[in-house]
């Protein structure tokens, strides 16, 4: 019988609040979903912006196996030494080539006999005009990847859903998974696409349920309404993690199942 993987993408983990989310919920999530392989998007992970040398240790420490990141990746000082270090947290593989770190990795299933590469890319629409394009990107990277193994999860960091439907249909086929991460607003088109890629075009995140994309609603409000700068906080209370599921099998790298995968409560 062929080998299959249980993958496991959580969305944006947003602050102290999201992370205490991973802590609480994702080592039951282990056993009961049987995880091979957990994947996390963790740019905000660092109060609510950014990543750190601490937060990542946090993160992959409750049973994380690899970060992606993305348009904030760079927001805290000590990211470019921990993305030159560390080669389980990535920085999307679009930037220049003189970026610290990397946009993708290769890295060992635990209790399997495969090997299991992660890609961040970002996207260009709505977005700051400094990556190159990400369509290039992938072809450049899965250049690297095959020979290496055909389990391949992307997260495809990008704000306009038509870019990412766009990028999907670009990867079908060629690799296991796209999974869409940024908005931090879960969609509900989760699906198989017609050559085998599973696809959803945004995870959402895991942060505060009473916020705006896991930040006080208060001072959000003050700045859409007076137009006037405003520093944003991390909200707090009851927290939701959104993650997606997905089997694929090992050998061809082709999905098998995506599902959406819910936590909501408190988590102190
Ligand atoms: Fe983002």
């Amino acid at each position: 019988m062929a080998e299959t993987v249980r993958i496991l993408f959580i969305g944006d983990i947003v602050g102290r609040p999201g992370r205490n989310a991973v802590q609480k919920w994702l080592p039951s999530l282990r056993k009961e979903l049987y995880l091979d392989f957990v994947i996390a998007n963790g740019e905000n992970a660092a109060g609510g912006i950014g990543i750190t040398e601490g937060t990542a240790k946090e993160l992959l420490n409750a049973g994380v196996d690899c970060l992606t990141t993305g348009n904030h990746v760079w927001k805290q000082k000590e990211a470019m030494q921990l993305l030159a270090r560390e080669n389980r947290v990535l920085r999307p593989a679009n930037f220049p080539p003189e970026a610290p770190g990397s946009g993708w990795v290769v890295l060992s299933v635990k209790g399997k006999s495969t090997h299991i590469a992660v890609v961040n890319i970002m996207g260009q629409v709505f977005m700051k005009p400094i990556l190159d394009c990400p369509f290039k990107t992938l072809d450049i990277v899965l250049e690297q990847i095959h020979p290496k193994t055909s389990l391949i999860v992307v997260d495809f960091h990008a704000e306009a859903t038509s870019e990412k439907q766009a990028f999907a249909y670009y990867a079908d086929g060629r690799v296991t998974a796209v999974v869409g991460t940024h908005t931090h607003v879960a969609t509900a088109d989760e699906r198989l696409m017609p050559k085998g890629t599973a696809f959803i075009t945004d995870v959402g995140m895991t942060g505060a349920v009473e916020s705006i994309i896991g930040m006080r609603v208060n001072e959000v409000l003050y700045h859409f309404t007076t137009k006037l700068p405003a520093k944003f906080e991390v909200a707090t209370g009851k927290v939701k993690m959104c993650a997606v599921l997905i089997e694929a099998d090992a050998e061809t790298g082709k999905a098998l199942s995506i599902q959406r995968i819910e936590r909501e409560g408190e988590v102190g």
